[in-house]
């Protein structure tokens, strides 16, 4: 029989700006539903990247006045560093700036021409930038889109348009065919409401936007930043390349995993999209709910997100993976707040799971000698176990995640409650008379948490690991399939136990919290670009700054802006320095002022004029406003 196959994808993230922890959400949700596939022993193909085109990332580098490749290589290096500390095991990274997805774009709107679904026309409406779409008129007031809040502009230009109204029909076969195809059951309704209303056809190109995949055959135009973006699921597989067998191995998807925000873009345009090319459509398509904080959705563009880089700093990357799958019901809304995964690392992991485990070793260390008996019964527990991994099967393939994570932690409180009930201290001290009691109750607490360890992995890699090393069970099958068979851990030594999560002091730590001192930015690291422009203590060292005190200052004849000065640095003669500062101060002005002078600059000529040093001005709106010591100085006195 042939391995199964199952490929997921995250949508691709735009790099206008850092990762937050909604990002975050939606790839930590996709890495647990690939562990968990490969722990199914499926062969799983995990694909994320960055969607680096478009007018929304021109306007943000153009901002920041730099390129926007040089912007994305910014960003994406954020990216990649986040999915690292996150411990994501994606198999593939596509960024939409690279040649291959270029090819696969424009080979996917070549295969859509030839099926005749292409008409070049003029279109004109309203556009927002912010939401990279044209929106309807009724989504428009006040000269602003009433969904994303940014302003619209009129826009009229020629235009490929993409015949998405003669798909109506094929669509909704397709989602009632396919029933699942679109999940969680709500938003399967609201997709089919909204086809229903009615499709237009869709522009497909911009000549209003320089930063994008030219359109095939149309120097001016690029593709629309959708039809680009999309192309990426089948892009990183070889799709349209020399090597397609990736492509022909893992298409189509088993899940597309997008934020509810992104759901049309997925349900409705892709699949008419990939129609139209004639190739298969992906199986589901699942928008999940947004993490809100205080009502509002965390983005970018609100600036209200919480840095995953300083919680994951503070706290590690296991209990931040662990409370977003078990807070939020997949699939709805969850608010974010520092309380609640505060409480839930103590009741959870600190408590249910770290204590279960502590007790359980190192009464087995105590009692056992470390040795973990050399049989393990069927009881009450291994049944309830055995039921659990079921349940987590049903949950983890049914798209509960929340649910899988409800049942693991029921088996923890079996697990307690047993040993509760048989006291394996009062066993103990009953000596040969309580051992096979004794060793029942310890053996089935370590082979419970094995259980537990194996269903862990996909949400808490690292955790499970150290589990499994305490266990004593690191080279034992770990697979949902031959890992779980009750008493595989009999025999076996444990190994060394540690606190796996220390408890947090909550009250400290919300008030360090509400002080402030606790929510600070941790510096990020310095990409590649920026280190190499940076310098070292003792290159700074070699710039000579000095307090100087201007004598005199005479206008440079025929120059607008220079002005000749004579500076006191406390030597024998005074200092001549030529400074381009007219434009913002008269030369009689200026004797008497203190100034910061680079003092070691090589002497230079300015209209003829020598310069022997430099001042210090910041520049504001491009005029120099001269620094100066805050108080009257000796000129001459060093600056650090
Ligand atoms: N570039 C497009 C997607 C193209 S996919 C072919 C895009 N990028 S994005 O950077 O804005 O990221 C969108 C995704 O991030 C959302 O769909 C969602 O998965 C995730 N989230 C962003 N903010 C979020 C929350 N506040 N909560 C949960 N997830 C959210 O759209």
């Amino acid at each position: 029989m042939s391995e199964k196959k199952f490929y997921i994808t995250t949508p691709i993230y735009y790099v206008n700006d850092m990762p937050h922890i909604g990002h975050m959400y939606t790839t930590v949700m996709a890495d647990i539903f690939a562990r968990y596939h490969r722990l199914c022993g499926e062969k799983v193909y995990f694909l994320t990247g960055t969607d680096e085109h478009g007018q929304k990332i021109e306007k943000s580098a153009a901002a920041q006045g730099i390129p926007p490749i040089k912007l994305a290589d910014r960003v994406v290096e954020r990216y990649r560093h986040l999915w690292e500390l996150l411990e994501i095991s994606n198999d593939d990274f596509i960024r939409t700036t690279e040649d291959r997805h270029r090819e696969a774009v424009q080979k996917i709107i070549g295969r859509i021409r030839e099926n005749g679904d292409l008409y070049r026309g003029d279109y004109e409406g309203w556009y927002c930038a912010g939401a990279e779409s044209f929106v309807p008129d009724s989504q428009v007031e006040d000269g602003r889109d009433l969904e994303s809040g940014y302003p619209v502009e009129r826009l009229s230009e020629p235009s490929w348009f993409f015949r998405l109204s003669a798909f109506e029909d094929r669509l909704l076969e397709w989602y009632r065919e396919n029933p699942d195809c679109i999940q969680p059951r709500s938003r399967y309704n609201e997709v089919l409401r909204f086809v229903e209303g009615g499709l237009k056809d869709l522009s497909v190109s911009r000549v209003s936007v320089n930063w994008g995949i030219p359109f095939p055959g149309e120097e001016e135009h690029v593709v629309y930043v959708w039809l680009d973006a999309l192309t990426n699921y089948i892009s990183a597989l070889g799709f349209g390349s020399s090597d397609p067998s990736k492509f022909e191995e893992f298409w189509p998807a088993d899940l597309h995993l997008v934020g509810k925000d992104i759901l049309r873009f997925h349900c409705v345009y892709w699949p008419a999209f990939l129609m139209a090319a004639g190739l298969p459509l992906p199986k589901t398509i699942f928008g999940h709910g947004w993490w809100m904080r205080d009502d509002a959705k965390m983005s970018k563009s609100l600036g209200n997100v919480v840095r995953p880089d300083y919680l994951i700093e503070k706290f590690g990357a296991d209990p931040l993976r662990y409370f977003m799958a078990r807070e939020m019901a997949f699939g709805q809304d969850s608010s974010f707040s520092d309380q609640g995964f505060l409480e839930r690392f103590n009741s959870d992991l600190a408590n249910a799971l770290g204590n279960t485990a502590s007790r359980s070793l190192s009464m087995a260390e105590r009692f056992l000698g470390g040795e973990i008996p050399s049989t393990i019964p069927d009881n009450a527990i291994s049944s309830v176990a055995l039921e659990t991994v079921e349940l987590y099967r049903k949950n983890m393939s049914g798209l509960e995640p929340n649910r899988a994570l409800e049942a693991v932690w029921k088996l923890l409180s079996e697990i307690n409650g047993f040993i509760q009930e048989a006291q394996p201290w009062a066993l103990a001290r009953k000596g040969e008379e309580g051992r096979a009691a004794l060793e029942e109750c310890l053996g089935t607490a370590i082979e419970g948490l094995r259980f537990v360890s194996i269903m862990i992995q996909p949400f808490m890699p690292s955790t499970a690991e150290k589990l499994r090393i305490q266990l004593g069970v690191g080279e034992l099958p770990m697979d949902l399939e031959t890992g779980t068979r009750w008493g595989l851990s009999a025999g076996r030594r444990l190994g060394k136990t540690e606190a796996l999560f220390p408890r947090i002091d909550i009250a400290r730590t919300m008030k360090a919290f509400a002080s402030g001192g606790e929510k600070k930015q941790p510096q990020p690291k310095p990409t590649e670009s920026e280190e190499s422009a940076m310098i070292t203590i003792d290159d700074f060292a070699k710039i000579q700054l000095k307090v100087g005190t201007i004598r005199e200052a005479e206008a440079v004849p025929k120059s607008k802006k220079l002005i000749r000065l004579q500076v006191d640095l406390g030597e024998e003669e005074l200092r001549q320095v030529v400074a381009g500062i007219g434009d913002a101060y008269s030369a009689e002005d200026l004797p008497g002022r203190q100034v910061i002078i680079v003092a070691n600059l090589k002497p230079a000529k300015l209209m003829g004029v020598e310069s022997r040093g430099m001042l210090l001005a910041a520049s504001l709106e491009g005029k120099a406003v001269l620094l100066a010591p805050g108080t009257e100085i000796p000129p001459g006195t060093g600056v650090r």
